[in-house]
């Protein structure tokens, strides 16, 4: 469903990924796990485009995406939950699942989208007219990923949606993210560090370090074929 292949971009001069290459298979969840400043948010952003690619290809449903901008992307299926989530805290929550049907493909199905969030989310029906700031961290999350949602994508990025967040809040939206993949048949791309949660819910794992994909496989595997010297790193 997504290709990355070979893929470079940084910020100025600076080089941050190194000849990345990922394979996002369909109705998979596919998680990339490493340190702090290793690059996985520089990742996703460039292939959301909000980053330009310096080299390397993204192909998406064999379609190249390497140089189609953000908003195109929305519009073919692709959108991200940032890092930080970014909520309209004085606008409540349903005026930011509102803010969030943006797109052409989202607006026609606004209601049955609403349904859907508030089926995956009961709280956010609960606090729809209550404004996003006063959420707690756990449900401002939970926002963030209903307003991507609002987009209808085909596969969603997601920066570490676990950031901040009590233990058992990140089990219920990891669930979210089965129910996801299995009921709705959206593809995910997963950036973590909640190592054990990413490895229980994920179909394959890559590692990356320094802006390069180190290891890969499926999450039963992958533990074993971590180098020792990033185990520390990514709390193994
Ligand atoms: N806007 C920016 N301008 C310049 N350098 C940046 C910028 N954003 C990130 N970097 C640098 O790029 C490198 C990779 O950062 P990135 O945010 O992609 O890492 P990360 O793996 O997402 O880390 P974290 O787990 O802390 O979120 C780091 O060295 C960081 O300092
Ligand atoms: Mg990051």
């Amino acid at each position: 469903m997504l290709s990355i292949k070979k893929l470079e971009s940084g910020y100025g001069s600076m080089q941050v990924l190194w000849g990345v290459d990922v394979e996002v298979g369909e109705r998979r969840i596919v998680s990339i796990l490493g340190p702090n400043g290793a690059g996985k948010t520089t990742l996703l952003n460039t292939v959301m485009g909000f980053i330009k690619p310096w080299s390397g290809r993204i192909l998406y449903q064999n379609i190249d995406i390497t140089k189609t901008p953000p908003h195109k992307k929305v519009e073919l299926g692709i959108n991200i939950v940032p890092e930080g989530r970014r909520l309209f805290p004085q606008m409540s929550v349903r005026e930011n699942l509102l803010l969030g049907a943006y797109n052409k493909r989202s607006r026609e199905k606004i209601e049955d989208t609403l349904e859907l969030i508030y089926n995956l989310f009961p709280i956010l029906k609960e606090r729809k007219d209550q404004p996003a700031g006063t959420l707690s961290g756990g449900e401002q999350q939970m926002l963030a990923i209903a307003r991507t949602l609002m987009t209808r994508p085909k596969i969603m990025l997601l920066d570490e949606p676990s950031q901040g967040i009590a233990p058992k809040v990140v089990d219920s939206i990891m669930n979210v993210l089965d129910r996801l993949r299995d009921e709705e048949k959206i593809t995910i791309l997963l950036v973590e560090q909640n190592i054990m949660a990413a490895l229980e819910h994920s179909d394959h794992v890559y590692i990356m370090d320094q802006g390069r994909i180190i290891v890969e496989g499926d999450a039963k595997e992958i533990v074993s074929k971590i180098p020792d010297y990033l185990r520390a790193f990514i709390g193994l």
